[in-house]
């Protein structure tokens, strides 16, 4: 459950009190001359083990939440993944969520597991001082601890919201977009800042440059009305600090925030270390928690961001780290309804090894270290597909599901064996969710009316909706079948085709899931070349669409999704890509030839489109590549003797650059913000 959050407070705890400095000659700094004497009350070390003083990445979380392990430890994970590289993990207890001693312990256990070469830090601060000022505590006692990092990932953990999934998901949503993030860095030296796509905020970016959860529940559809008074003493102190005299007169301008207040900063950024020098002198007067104090805190909040701005450094947005689906075809072994319409012992390797024509694509063989033409009914098989997919970024895949009401099978279920031992040995071990390909079965595997159809689809009444049901809740109980908000995904590749009985179909499963202890289930929809010609149903019966690239094609931008199709009114739109696609095996037409290069070149234009529109919305950036194993339609991931693991390479390349989208630089009174 997520806690509705007051747009009010958050509001008030995201903006800065920035006043506007005039243009004459400010004043003397006046906050910072409070200079308290007394040491900074640094936090409370409750455990730390220090294996690298130069480390490469640093992740700085404040944690004002009780809930905060299953907040951070996907994100905890997939930084320690990242990298071999020695790596920092600072968790800093506030608002009272200290952790048990044994908490502690398992926390340490678990990142000296994780990584090698990790320093951890467990420190409890008093008091509820806000997130920034922490966060600068936390850097500045690492760095008197003689700890430091080049790049940092500054974290908030509050009561979840979207805004706070938003920043976990672009930020840390999985190891290769953290090594994209730090790919940019690396490659781009005047780059400091990295914030999720849509979140950076100033006063003249306009609703079409925010995310939707930024723009509906933090500024509450208005834009943002620029600063208020309360904090300007501090602001002007600092920005003198840094950057003496000039550009003051641009500070309004120019005042800018990071909603939700996570990001990546490189360490060595000026105004970074202006804050956190300053800290030692400001640390007394934040601790009071006056008025005063509190303008302090959130004229901090947007230092550090205005500062690079007036310097004409870079700040960056990336997009919630895709997350790739691979389409996966259960079929690869004995099934009683091949042999019955195509012979004995028939599965698509047939086809692909009877086939005359030129310049097919065939499986990488065993000796060459692929995986030959392989028996899916092998474990050993199936655990190396799964192998191969962590490896190269692929996140689950969508098994087909195959489920015919009509008469001419051996059993409504075809080609269950897969899924069933998915369920039972185990393997793959992988994330899944099923796409029911709801077409009859025709000679041709086209799936065409008027073909010759082998086993037709009927779709039945209450009852066979209830048995179909039955036969899927074991898998949705599965911890690995994928759901978004405690509803399982499941995709039907053609709705349209259910006609009048979808909606009450639909209602009667919703219902049973609720029962089984489900919230309901997300109902996906494929963009195919049929979709709209057919399209029959309420959009708002499912939850999704995603582009079935293959099939897709043209309409969705070719070899990968580069824009959200207009004419698609389900709710949430999800791109895809294709590896290709070749008819002529099953005796069809249509032919897209993709190299792997040529794959790479269209994610790449993907993934920078997704950045661009932050104002696209969805729970998870999941992405359908189709597809895992295709082999009979020349769509698949898996090596090939051509290409080898071109295509996986082509995956991972892409998902590890993903290139954050600068802020066109500013000058006064400019406003606009780049879009390529
Ligand atoms: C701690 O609580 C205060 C007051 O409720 C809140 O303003 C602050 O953001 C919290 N800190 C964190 C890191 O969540
Ligand atoms: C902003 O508008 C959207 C729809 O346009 C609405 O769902 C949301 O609740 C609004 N948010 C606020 C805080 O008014
Ligand atoms: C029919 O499919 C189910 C799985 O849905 C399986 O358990 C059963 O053994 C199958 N029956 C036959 C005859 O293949
Ligand atoms: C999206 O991608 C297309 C094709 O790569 C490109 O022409 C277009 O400019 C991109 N749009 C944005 C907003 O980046």
């Amino acid at each position: 459950m997520r806690e509705a959050v007051s747009p009010q407070a958050t509001l008030c705890s995201l903006i800065c009190g920035l006043v506007l400095v005039d243009a004459q000659v400010p004043e003397a700094a006046t906050l910072l001359e409070h200079r308290e004497e007394g040491e900074v009350r640094l936090a409370e070390v409750r455990r730390y083990v220090l294996r690298a003083r130069n480390a490469r990445l640093g992740l700085f979380v404040q944690i004002g939440h009780h809930d905060w392990a299953s907040q951070i430890s996907h994100c905890l994970e997939e930084v320690l993944s990242a990298t071999d590289e020695p790596t920092g993990v600072h968790l800093n207890f506030v608002n009272g969520t200290a952790p048990s001693d044994d908490e502690v312990e398992e926390l340490l256990g678990y990142v000296q597991g994780k990584h090698s070469k990790a320093n951890i830090f467990v420190t409890n601060s008093a008091g509820a001082a806000a997130d920034m000022p922490q966060f600068l505590m936390q850097l500045d006692s690492a760095t008197r601890g003689g700890v430091d990092y080049d790049i940092v990932l500054k974290l908030r953990v509050s009561p979840r919201d979207d805004v706070q999934q938003l920043a976990s998901q672009a930020l840390c949503g999985t190891r290769f977009h953290v090594r994209s993030v730090l790919n940019a860095f690396a490659d781009r030296p005047s780059l400091d800042l990295i914030a999720p796509a849509g979140t950076i905020v100033d006063r003249k970016t306009s609703s079409k440059h925010l995310a939707p959860a930024v723009f509906n529940k933090v500024l509450g559809n208005r834009s943002w009305a620029g600063p208020s008074a309360g904090s300007a003493k501090g602001v002007r102190s600092l920005l003198l600090m840094n950057t003496g005299n000039v550009g003051l007169n641009e500070a309004e301008d120019l005042a800018t925030y990071v909603a939700g207040g996570s990001f990546w900063l490189r360490r060595q950024a000026e105004p970074l270390k202006t804050a956190v020098a300053a800290i030692p002198r400001l640390a007394p007067l934040i601790q009071r928690r006056d008025e005063e104090a509190r303008s302090l805190e959130l004229a901090l909040e947007c230092f550090v961001t205005t500062a690079l701005r007036l310097r004409g450094r870079g700040l960056a947005t990336m997009p919630s780290a895709p997350k790739v689906i691979a389409m996966y075809y259960p079929q690869f072994h004995q099934v009683p309804e091949l042999e019955k319409f195509f012979g004995d012992g028939y599965t698509d390797w047939k086809a692909l090894e009877d086939f005359k024509g030129q310049g097919l694509r065939k499986p990488l063989s065993e000796e060459r270290g692929g995986l030959g033409f392989y028996d899916l009914m092998k474990r050993q098989v199936r655990s190396r597909q799964a192998n191969l997919a962590k490896q190269h970024g692929v996140h689950g895949f969508s098994y087909y599901h195959y489920w015919f009401g009509g008469e001419g099978g051996h059993n409504k279920s075809v080609m269950w064996k897969v899924p069933y031992q998915v369920l039972h040995d185990g393997q793959p071990n992988l994330p899944y969710f099923f796409t029911w390909a709801n077409e009859p079965w025709t000679r041709k595997f086209s799936g065409q009316a008027g073909e010759d159809v082998l086993i037709p689809q009927t779709y039945g009444d209450r009852e066979a909706w209830e048995e179909h049901f039955e036969h899927l809740v074991q898998y949705f109980k599965d911890h690995r079948y994928m759901k978004i908000d405690n509803k399982p995904i499941f995709a039907i590749l053609r709705p349209q085709l259910l006609e009048g009985k979808l909606e009450p179909m639909l209602k009667v499963w919703r219902s049973m899931a609720l029962q089984k202890g489900f919230s309901g289930l997300y109902i996906l929809s494929s963009v195919g070349r049929r979709f709209y010609e057919e399209h029959n149903y309420k959009a708002d019966l499912l939850d999704g669409a995603f582009h079935n690239a293959p099939s897709c094609r043209d309409l969705c931008g070719g070899v990968a999704s580069n824009r959200d199709l207009f004419l698609v009114k389900e709710p949430h739109q999800y791109w895809g890509a294709a590896t290709g696609f070749d008819g002529r095996v099953h005796g069809n037409s249509g032919a897209l030839h993709v190299t792997p290069k040529d794959f790479q070149h269209a994610l790449v234009g993907s993934f920078a489109n997704m950045t661009a529109m932050p104002q696209r919305h969805v729970p998870e950036n999941l992405f359908f590549v189709g597809s895992w194993n295709h082999w009979a339609e020349q769509h698949a991931l898996e090596p090939d003797e051509t290409y080898v693991f071109g295509y996986l390479q082509a995956l991972r390349n892409a998902l590890e650059h993903v290139k954050p989208l600068e802020l066109e630089a500013r000058h006064s009174g400019s406003t606009t913000q780049a879009t390529a």
